[in-house]
Protein backbone atom coordinates (compact mmCIF):
# COMPACT_ATOMS: atom_id res chain seq x y z
CA UNK A 1 0.00 0.00 0.00
CA UNK A 2 1.13 3.52 -0.55
CA UNK A 3 2.10 5.36 2.37
CA UNK A 4 1.39 9.24 2.83
CA UNK A 5 4.11 10.54 4.95
CA UNK A 6 2.99 14.45 6.23
CA UNK A 7 6.56 16.13 7.19
CA UNK A 8 5.90 19.73 8.94
CA UNK A 9 7.90 22.57 9.93
CA UNK A 10 6.09 25.24 12.54
CA UNK A 11 7.33 27.66 14.55
CA UNK A 12 4.14 28.73 16.86
CA UNK A 13 2.09 25.40 16.23
CA UNK A 14 0.15 26.73 13.07
CA UNK A 15 1.39 24.63 10.07
CA UNK A 16 1.25 22.25 12.88
CA UNK A 17 -2.34 22.03 13.90
CA UNK A 18 -3.33 22.11 9.74
CA UNK A 19 -0.83 19.31 9.18
CA UNK A 20 -2.51 17.11 11.88
CA UNK A 21 -5.98 17.93 10.02
CA UNK A 22 -4.70 17.11 6.75
CA UNK A 23 -3.51 13.53 8.53
CA UNK A 24 -6.55 12.37 10.13
CA UNK A 25 -8.92 13.25 7.28
CA UNK A 26 -6.32 11.46 4.77
CA UNK A 27 -6.37 8.54 7.17
CA UNK A 28 -10.04 8.61 7.48
CA UNK A 29 -10.58 7.87 3.77
CA UNK A 30 -8.39 5.22 3.95
CA UNK A 31 -4.59 5.97 3.40
CA UNK A 32 -1.68 5.23 5.14
CA UNK A 33 -0.62 8.14 6.98
CA UNK A 34 2.26 9.06 9.00
CA UNK A 35 2.93 12.80 10.84
CA UNK A 36 6.37 13.95 11.87
CA UNK A 37 6.74 16.84 13.48
CA UNK A 38 10.82 16.38 13.78
CA UNK A 39 11.30 14.85 10.10
CA UNK A 40 14.25 13.31 9.50
CA UNK A 41 16.76 12.95 6.04
CA UNK A 42 16.69 8.80 6.24
CA UNK A 43 12.67 9.14 7.05
CA UNK A 44 12.33 11.10 3.80
CA UNK A 45 14.13 9.22 1.69
CA UNK A 46 12.18 5.98 2.61
CA UNK A 47 9.09 7.79 0.77
CA UNK A 48 10.71 7.08 -2.37
CA UNK A 49 8.05 5.48 -4.00
CA UNK A 50 5.45 7.25 -1.98
CA UNK A 51 3.91 10.09 -1.19
CA UNK A 52 5.74 13.44 0.46
CA UNK A 53 3.23 15.92 1.86
CA UNK A 54 5.02 19.07 2.91
CA UNK A 55 3.51 21.27 5.57
CA UNK A 56 5.43 24.18 6.32
CA UNK A 57 4.96 27.81 7.40
CA UNK A 58 7.95 30.75 6.68
CA UNK A 59 9.62 32.57 9.76
CA UNK A 60 12.71 34.68 10.37
CA UNK A 61 12.86 36.44 6.93
CA UNK A 62 11.74 33.59 4.22
CA UNK A 63 13.35 30.82 6.44
CA UNK A 64 12.66 27.51 7.00
CA UNK A 65 11.01 26.67 10.84
CA UNK A 66 13.55 25.17 13.21
CA UNK A 67 12.24 21.97 13.08
CA UNK A 68 12.27 20.91 9.94
CA UNK A 69 15.58 23.38 8.36
CA UNK A 70 17.84 20.64 8.72
CA UNK A 71 15.97 18.04 6.57
CA UNK A 72 15.41 20.78 4.22
CA UNK A 73 19.58 21.54 4.08
CA UNK A 74 20.26 17.92 4.26
CA UNK A 75 18.34 17.34 1.45
CA UNK A 76 19.39 20.09 -0.44
CA UNK A 77 23.29 19.17 -0.17
CA UNK A 78 23.03 15.51 0.27
CA UNK A 79 20.58 14.87 -2.37
CA UNK A 80 18.06 12.13 -3.10
CA UNK A 81 16.48 10.20 -5.76
CA UNK A 82 12.92 10.88 -5.83
CA UNK A 83 11.93 9.46 -9.11
CA UNK A 84 9.36 7.65 -8.30
CA UNK A 85 7.88 9.68 -5.06
CA UNK A 86 4.84 11.97 -5.70
CA UNK A 87 4.50 15.28 -3.34
CA UNK A 88 2.36 17.76 -2.48
CA UNK A 89 3.69 21.22 -0.41
CA UNK A 90 0.97 23.45 1.75
CA UNK A 91 3.26 26.70 2.63
CA UNK A 92 1.73 28.63 5.30
CA UNK A 93 2.98 32.25 5.54
CA UNK A 94 1.89 36.14 5.53
CA UNK A 95 1.50 37.96 2.52
CA UNK A 96 2.65 41.54 4.51
CA UNK A 97 6.16 40.16 4.39
CA UNK A 98 8.45 40.51 1.37
CA UNK A 99 9.35 36.91 1.08
CA UNK A 100 5.73 35.15 0.94
CA UNK A 101 5.67 31.87 1.66
CA UNK A 102 9.37 31.16 1.10
CA UNK A 103 9.72 27.84 2.59
CA UNK A 104 7.23 26.29 0.90
CA UNK A 105 8.34 27.54 -2.51
CA UNK A 106 11.85 25.98 -1.72
CA UNK A 107 10.12 22.98 -0.84
CA UNK A 108 8.30 22.91 -3.96
CA UNK A 109 11.88 23.53 -5.50
CA UNK A 110 14.05 20.66 -4.35
CA UNK A 111 11.35 18.32 -4.82
CA UNK A 112 11.04 18.76 -8.19
CA UNK A 113 14.83 19.07 -8.48
CA UNK A 114 15.09 15.52 -7.37
CA UNK A 115 12.38 14.30 -9.64
CA UNK A 116 9.78 14.04 -7.32
CA UNK A 117 6.21 13.93 -9.11
CA UNK A 118 3.61 17.38 -8.25
CA UNK A 119 0.20 16.15 -7.74
CA UNK A 120 -0.89 19.62 -7.16
CA UNK A 121 0.24 23.14 -6.84
CA UNK A 122 1.18 24.84 -3.81
CA UNK A 123 -1.66 25.21 -1.49
CA UNK A 124 -0.71 28.63 0.26
CA UNK A 125 -2.32 29.89 3.06
CA UNK A 126 -2.16 34.04 4.43
CA UNK A 127 -2.29 34.52 8.04
CA UNK A 128 -3.27 37.92 6.53
CA UNK A 129 -6.42 36.38 4.34
CA UNK A 130 -7.16 33.68 6.61
CA UNK A 131 -8.62 33.39 10.30
CA UNK A 132 -8.82 29.50 10.69
CA UNK A 133 -6.02 28.08 8.58
CA UNK A 134 -7.96 25.16 8.07
CA UNK A 135 -10.84 26.81 5.73
CA UNK A 136 -8.49 27.01 2.90
CA UNK A 137 -7.56 22.95 3.58
CA UNK A 138 -11.12 21.61 2.53
CA UNK A 139 -11.00 22.07 -1.29
CA UNK A 140 -7.49 21.65 -1.12
CA UNK A 141 -7.86 18.41 0.57
CA UNK A 142 -10.68 17.37 -2.10
CA UNK A 143 -8.16 17.78 -4.95
CA UNK A 144 -5.71 16.12 -3.95
CA UNK A 145 -7.75 13.14 -2.84
CA UNK A 146 -8.80 13.31 -6.53
CA UNK A 147 -5.24 13.24 -7.65
CA UNK A 148 -4.22 10.57 -5.18
CA UNK A 149 -7.67 8.38 -6.50
CA UNK A 150 -6.26 9.33 -10.24
CA UNK A 151 -1.98 8.45 -10.05
CA UNK A 152 -2.28 5.84 -6.82
CA UNK A 153 -3.74 2.83 -5.67
CA UNK A 154 -5.00 3.07 -2.06
C1 LIG B 1 8.97 36.23 13.32
C2 LIG B 1 8.10 35.86 12.14
C3 LIG B 1 8.64 35.87 10.87
C4 LIG B 1 7.83 35.55 9.77
N1 LIG B 1 8.38 35.59 8.49
C5 LIG B 1 7.59 35.31 7.42
C6 LIG B 1 8.13 35.38 6.10
O1 LIG B 1 9.29 35.70 5.85
N2 LIG B 1 7.30 35.06 5.04
C7 LIG B 1 6.00 34.71 5.25
O2 LIG B 1 5.30 34.44 4.26
N3 LIG B 1 5.47 34.64 6.49
C8 LIG B 1 6.23 34.94 7.58
N4 LIG B 1 5.69 34.86 8.85
C9 LIG B 1 4.27 34.46 9.02
C10 LIG B 1 4.09 32.98 9.41
O3 LIG B 1 4.64 32.11 8.44
C11 LIG B 1 2.58 32.68 9.56
O4 LIG B 1 2.06 33.46 10.61
C12 LIG B 1 2.30 31.22 9.79
O5 LIG B 1 0.91 30.99 9.81
C13 LIG B 1 2.90 30.74 11.12
O6 LIG B 1 2.78 29.32 11.19
P1 LIG B 1 3.47 28.50 12.39
O7 LIG B 1 2.71 28.86 13.64
O8 LIG B 1 3.24 27.07 12.03
O9 LIG B 1 4.91 28.84 12.41
C14 LIG B 1 6.46 35.19 9.96
C15 LIG B 1 5.95 35.18 11.26
C16 LIG B 1 6.74 35.50 12.35
C17 LIG B 1 6.13 35.49 13.73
Amino acid sequence: MVKVGVFVGSEFGTAERVATHLAHQLALIGWQVQLYSQPEYEVLLRYHQDVVVIVTSTTGQGEQPKAIAPLYEQLRELGGYLGHCHYAVVGLGDSRYPDFCQAGRHWQQLLAEYGGQPLLPMLEIDASETLDSLVPCKAWLKQFSRQLNTQLTV
